[in-house]
């Protein structure tokens, strides 16, 4: 179906019929046939633009099923990474929650490796809805229209991000690389299908090619930091003990590499102040170091908020 704005420009394009002189009485029979038709389709698609702008959903008319919910080891917005790439040994499991059999939803999707998740910023809190223009949040940039942004606060607080699949057990979907918090309402899933989705010649605007935050080079664990991954690596959720600590350490640098503090956060306080940050049920404590893009985890306990 045409959008409102297509029907209008298509019915003002419709030219009335040229005159035509010493015309026979079939030729003015056509023609007569002609402009009943074009009268017809020019009421046809006024009447369409009139069904297409009554009908223009406006939040909050749209209601929408949540499919699935998302458990993930990212527990808080704070210190989540900015896109799903900038830390691939993260992990979440989708629990698929509609319809009488869920799992048969995932039936065929062993055959691809990644997924796109449809899902809907339910941690936005109150904002302004009609803001066309923003700064993309932790990246310090020019204000951008909001549509060449990613940004989580937009007029539909819908989010999209492709994770890699890791497994499916039932209608348990085990995935990897995510920027999603814990609690995270999922809206649909799709498979990611690099035969159509990818695109080598896209381009993209420099400050997300050259971000203007510079990455975090250097990250070292403190000896009383590794103490205490070592003592507390039982009691991890998305990172199991036989894994040793390595694999949350990963984790750890993936996403301070990317530095995930606010702008504001790194503006006022820079190096002065230890960064806090989540990862699956762990509060990691940085201590930065901006004039050397480092950073150095200097302390891991229970994320306090469990207790
Ligand atoms: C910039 S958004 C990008 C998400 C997605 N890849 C996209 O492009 O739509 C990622 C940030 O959203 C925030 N976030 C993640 N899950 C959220 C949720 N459920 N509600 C609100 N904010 C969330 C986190 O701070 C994370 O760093």
């Amino acid at each position: 179906m045409l959008k409102a704005a297509e029907y209008a420009e298509e019915a003002k394009e419709i030219s009335p019929p040229r005159e035509q002189t010493n015309a026979t009485p079939q030729h003015k029979q056509q023609k007569k046939q002609q402009k009943k038709q074009q009268k017809n389709r020019q009421v046809e698609l006024e009447r369409a633009v009139e069904v297409a702008v009554a009908t223009t959903v406006e939040p909050p008319g749209l209601t929408m099923a949540t499919i699935g919910v998302l458990e993930s080891c990212w527990r808080q917005k704070n210190g989540t990474p900015r896109q799903f790439t900038l830390c691939p040994s993260s992990r979440a499991t989708v629990h698929l929650t509609f319809g009488d059999n869920p799992f048969n939803a995932l039936d065929g999707l062993q055959e691809f490796s990644h997924v796109y998740l449809l899902f809907h910023f339910h941690q936005n809190g109150d904002y302004n809805r009609k803001q066309m223009k923003i700064k993309p949040p932790k990246l310090g940039g020019p204000k951008v229209g909001i549509y060449s942004s990613r940004a989580p606060h937009r007029p539909n607080p819908i989010g999209l991000s492709i994770a890699k699949i890791e497994g499916i057990e039932g209608n348990l979907l085990h995935l990897s690389g995510i920027d999603l918090i814990n609690g995270t309402p999922i809206l649909d899933i799709k498979p990611y299908i690099p035969r159509w989705d990818s695109i080598p010649d896209a381009t993209a605007a420099t400050w997300v090619t050259e971000p203007p935050v510079p990455p975090i080079t250097t990250i070292t664990f403190a000896p009383k930091a590794l103490q205490s991954l070592e003592a507390l690596k039982g009691q991890l959720r998305f990172f199991s003990p036989g894994e040793g600590p390595g694999a949350i350490m990963d984790g750890i640098r993936e996403a301070l590499g990317c530095d995930p503090r606010s702008t504001r956060l790194r503006k006022k306080y820079g190096s002065k102040v230890e960064f806090g940050f989540c990862i699956d049920v762990l509060n990691i404590i940085c201590e930065m170091d901006d004039e050397n893009h480092a950073a150095t985890v200097a302390d891991v306990e229970l994320w306090p908020h469990d207790q």
